[in-house]
């Protein structure tokens, strides 16, 4: 299924109608969970619903879903992935979601392997926004190479508090991926730059996908150290 289209109409939604969404539409989403690729398919996750969660920055909705690990490197990456697939789905079904980093499965069922919540439902007005509403940091801070489109993809990813913690450097053939490093007090604050990290990858891949372009990560690999960088990766860049 082509993505693409949402990367540039999606927005954080905060306010949904408070009835549920149907048994049928609940099975839709967790077809499509199971279809969507990983990034690192040896860091498996699990995904379940929840009617319940808690923690700052909450947004009430009628669903939540809570994606969970078994502690192996690579899943928090693997949930930003995965989990922003989910987002792109929802929005082209005319569904709205949010990212919940500080939120917690209010249950029973609450795990130490849970890694993040997603909330999800029937917005209250669109889910979509035109993309001149999109407020993210000047692509120049994100990249030297600003007119590729699926750089392009990646400056319009969300990311918890919209820090946008990544750069991305186009060299001969690669596409080199860093991950910002904070500092205190931020990173004292906010943790989850991997996950962002995933999802960053997952509108590098859609629109790879898009402009019919096979989208190949590689771990690690050797580059240059950028300050305030770690570098993570890259992507094979076919011309
Ligand atoms: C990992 C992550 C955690 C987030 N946590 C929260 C949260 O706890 N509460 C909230 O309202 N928004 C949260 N967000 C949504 C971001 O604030 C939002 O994506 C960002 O400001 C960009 O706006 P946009 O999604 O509308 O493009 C989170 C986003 C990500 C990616």
């Amino acid at each position: 299924m082509d993505l693409f289209n949402s990367i540039s109409r999606r927005k954080a939604c905060r306010k949904y109608v408070a009835e549920p969404l149907s048994e049928i539409q609940l099975e839709e989403i967790e077809t499509a969970l199971n279809t969507f690729k990983p990034l690192y398919p040896d860091a498996p996750l699990s995904y379940r619903f929840a009617s319940e969660t808690k923690g700052v920055f909450h947004v009430k909705a009628p669903h939540y879903l809570v994606i969970s690990g078994q502690g192996k490197k690579g899943e928090e990456e693997n949930a930003g992935f995965i989990g922003q697939q989910l987002m792109l789905w929802l929005d082209s079904h005319e569904l709205g979601g949010v990212w919940l980093g500080a939120s917690k499965d209010a249950t029973k069922e609450r795990s130490n392997l849970d890694i993040i919540v997603l909330a999800f439902g029937k917005p209250e007005g669109s889910p979509h926004r035109a993309i001149s509403e999109f407020k993210r940091k000047p692509i120049s801070d994100i990249t030297n190479s600003p007119d590729d489109e699926c750089i392009k993809a990646v400056h319009l990813a969300p990311s918890g508090l919209n820090i946008q913690p990544w750069y991305l450097e186009k060299t001969k053939g690669k596409l080199l991926v860093y991950r910002q490093l904070l500092k205190p007090p931020m990173s004292l604050a906010y943790k989850l730059t991997r996950v962002d990290i995933g999802i960053a990858l997952c509108h590098c891949a859609a629109a790879c996908e898009h402009f019919g372009k096979p989208f190949r990560f590689h771990l690690g690999g050797n580059a240059e150290a950028k300050k305030g960088y770690e570098y993570y990766g890259y992507v094979d860049i076919v011309d």
